[in-house]
């Protein structure tokens, strides 16, 4: 005899469990699948360890979609105030890093542990029941004695449910247990996907553009940079003045990760390496006050590795004294650093991305409960929705929230 249960929650990461726990705590019968050994991977390598499960300000903005507006009512049932308030029940000490960015505090075990702790401790008050590891071949729908239900098909045995949560988060990281589960699951149901693409990324350049920049590998600075036309009307463009981090094959670091959220193929980044001077006035000023060489004046301004690289490759100067050095051409050394354009190649992808952008369309979706509009008891929930966030704890929050959302409706 096959098992029956209200609910399966396919996937126990971070939206999943939030669900499972939520659904099992309203009296529903709750089984919850993954096919990984170790439970929650993500979270557990999450915020380097420490896990940034939420963000003090989260709003419609700090995410990207197909369309806009859809997670905002998910966003405002289930608030940042909502998962702090667990966190705080469960005795889990935190701290604010930068802008929000909410940490678990360091503790006997790491902070990431502790979440997970946290949210299976909730799927016990909750009954939920666990089928893991286990390897799920199929999902359908059949109807038994009379009622419309989905037969899941599993390397255990075949269990019934009346509603299907699917919470298997999207392509990144491949090595620690992301499928295209979610995406398979609903192209066979007919719905459609966006397109998944690597977000939260580090971009990289052609071999031979980058070969001056490529021993500077390990060189960080804040910096203000850019994608999209900010004019043009339906195109995405971002902003961000966060830290860069200068690779091998490329440029990382949070700046970069925050960008490439918002770039495409075939479009150029800009970059300011010196956000928080007028760097043109800043040098000729200089040149009154100064008996240096550019190479160490500008080294005052720019790490200097990247200075002498600048100086050597991109805007090529005679390393003589900056006063010996036009207004023209101090101007147009300034103007090259502070915006300077780049064309990325492509990006480290799903191996390093942190999110995957695109994923379910969320107009297949109700926006208050995120069943599949075509499909009663089907649900979609996280990551493999085309909901993508900034980084800074909002991926996570997203996952609690349609989490929650789709636990209250199922
Ligand atoms: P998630 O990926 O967490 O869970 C999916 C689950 O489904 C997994 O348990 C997987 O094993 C299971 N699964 C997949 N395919 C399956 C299949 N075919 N059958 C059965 N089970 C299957 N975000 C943030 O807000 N703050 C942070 O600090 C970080 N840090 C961070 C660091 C790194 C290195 C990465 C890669 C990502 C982050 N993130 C983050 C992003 C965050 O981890 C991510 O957005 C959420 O974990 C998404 O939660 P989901 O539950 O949707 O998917």
């Amino acid at each position: 005899m096959s098992e029956r249960f209200d609910v399966a929650v396919i996937g126990a990461g971070a939206a999943g469990m939030m669900c499972a726990a939520v659904a099992g705590q309203r009296g529903r019968s709750v089984v919850l699948l993954d096919h990984a050994q170790k439970l929650a991977e993500k979270i557990r390598i999450s915020g380097g360890g420490r896990c940034n499960f939420t963000n003090r300000e989260v709003g419609i903005g700090n995410f990207l979609s197909e369309n806009p507006a859809f997670a905002r009512a998910t966003l405002a049932r289930y608030t940042p105030r909502d998962f702090i308030g667990l966190v705080q029940r469960h005795r889990i000490g935190f701290h604010e890093k930068h802008r929000g960015q909410l940490f678990c505090d360091d503790g006997t075990r790491p902070g990431s542990e502790r979440i997970i702790a946290m949210l299976v401790a909730e799927c016990a008050a909750g009954n939920v029941e666990w089928r893991r590891p286990v390897r799920i071949a199929d999902i359908g729908a059949q109807t038994v004695d009379g009622a419309q239900c989905f037969r899941i098909d599993t390397d255990a045995g075949a269990l019934f449910a009346q509603r299907v949560v699917i919470a298997t988060g999207g392509l990144s990281i491949p090595k620690i247990g992301a499928t295209d589960f979610a995406y398979r699951i609903a192209k066979r149901f007919g719905m459609r996907v966006i397109e998944p693409r690597p977000a939260l990324v580090p971009l990289t350049f052609a071999a031979d553009l980058w070969a001056p920049f490529a021993a500077l590998s390990g060189v960080a600075l804040e910096v203000d940079i850019r994608c999209g036309d900010e004019g043009a009307r339906g195109i995405a463009h971002g902003r961000f003045r966060e830290d860069l981090l200068i690779t091998h094959r490329g440029v990382s670091g949070p700046a970069v990760l925050q960008i490439s959220n918002y770039w495409k193929p075939g479009t150029p980044i800009e970059i300011d390496l010196v956000p928080s001077l007028d760097l043109g006035t800043a040098l000729i000023d200089s040149k009154a006050t100064s008996r240096q060489n550019i190479s160490h004046v500008l080294a005052t301004h720019l790490p200097k590795r990247l200075a002498a690289q600048w100086l050597e490759t991109v805007t090529p100067t005679e390393d003589r004294r900056i006063a010996e050095i036009s207004n023209a051409a101090l101007r147009s050394l300034a103007d090259g650093i502070e915006r300077w354009t780049l064309l990325p190649d492509g990006t480290e992808g799903f191996r390093k991305a942190e999110v995957t952008g695109g994923g379910i369309d969320t107009r297949e979706l109700s926006q208050r409960t995120m069943e599949a509009a075509r499909i009663p008891g089907l649900y979609f929930i996280g990551e493999a929705v085309d909901v993508t966030g900034w980084l800074g704890g909002y991926n996570f929050q997203w996952a609690w929230a349609s989490g929650f959302a789709a636990a209250q409706a199922v």
